[in-house]
């Protein structure tokens, strides 16, 4: 598992009439990758945008742009979401009946994989395409909108997929009411890529974006420190095994 931990807000909830400045602000404000939402208003309750926006803020900043894209059908868009300058295209393995022809044609666009699953969905669905993609998202909200409650029984399921991954180099990623209360759960059971939405926009303004997204950044890695302080105890304690100082001297 990677040992660092990337933050991804969500710009569903930024404020659309000033996009721009919004997206330079969580550039600004310590964010690793822009989360950019797409929803059809048939494969979720809700329109969001399309790969126009996409194109017209790529340029705004150099951080990855992270495109999950909530439609059905969804291969016919691949390409233009490709041009549009997304780095990441994430695909839902409920949205069509091909995934692995889905995810293959987004490598062969020379981006970056992802393969979405929702809550209802078990990951036994995403082992056949494992070997082809570059991040796995789990949905701990039904897709559709943001500032949902983080469904916890998503948990165990994130726990798995990060079994089934192994020693491949997939990021594993959570979606949907992640905050600095949820975020040491999910990244405890194995989530390294943290979206939030709400929990980086809200506040009184631009200026506490930062301290929005350093907030989950340090409930994420609470439990990463943890385990490198008790790492290095047990570090400590081999060595002074070995000369028999450490130990006496506690
Ligand atoms: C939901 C989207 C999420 C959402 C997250 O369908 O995929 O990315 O915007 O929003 P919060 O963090 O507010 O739950
Ligand atoms: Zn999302």
């Amino acid at each position: 598992m990677p040992d660092n931990i990337i933050i991804a807000p969500s710009i569903l909830a930024a404020n659309f009439a000033r996009l721009g400045e919004e997206i330079a602000a969580i550039d600004a404000a310590g964010a690793d990758w822009i989360h950019c939402d797409v929803m059809d208003g048939h494969f979720v309750p809700n329109i969001s945008f399309g790969a126009d926006v996409i194109r017209a803020t790529r340029p705004l900043t150099t951080k990855t742009f992270d495109v999950h894209l909530m439609i059905a059908p969804v291969d016919s868009y691949l390409e233009t979401f490709a041009k549009a300058g997304a780095d990441l295209i994430t695909v839902h393995a409920e949205a069509g009946p091909h995934l692995h022809r889905s995810l293959q044609a987004i490598r062969a666009l020379g981006r970056k994989a992802g393969v979405s699953l929702c809550p209802a969905t078990p990951e036994s669905a995403i082992q056949h395409v494992l070997d082809g993609v570059d991040l796995v998202l789990v949905m701990t909200v039904n897709p559709g909108f943001g500032g949902q409650s983080f469904i916890a029984s998503q948990i165990e399921k994130i726990a798995r997929i990060r079994n089934m991954i192994g020693d491949r180099p997939i990021r594993l990623q959570v979606d949907g009411g992640i905050t600095s209360d949820t975020a040491a759960a999910a990244v405890e059971a194995g989530a390294d890529v943290l979206v939030a939405g709400s929990a980086v926009f809200r506040g009184q303004g631009r200026a506490d974006y930062a301290g929005n997204i350093a907030a989950i950044r340090a409930a994420a890695m609470a439990d990463r420190a943890t385990n490198a302080q008790l790492a290095r105890a047990i570090g400590r304690m081999i060595a002074a095994d070995g000369d028999g100082k450490e130990l006496a001297s506690g």
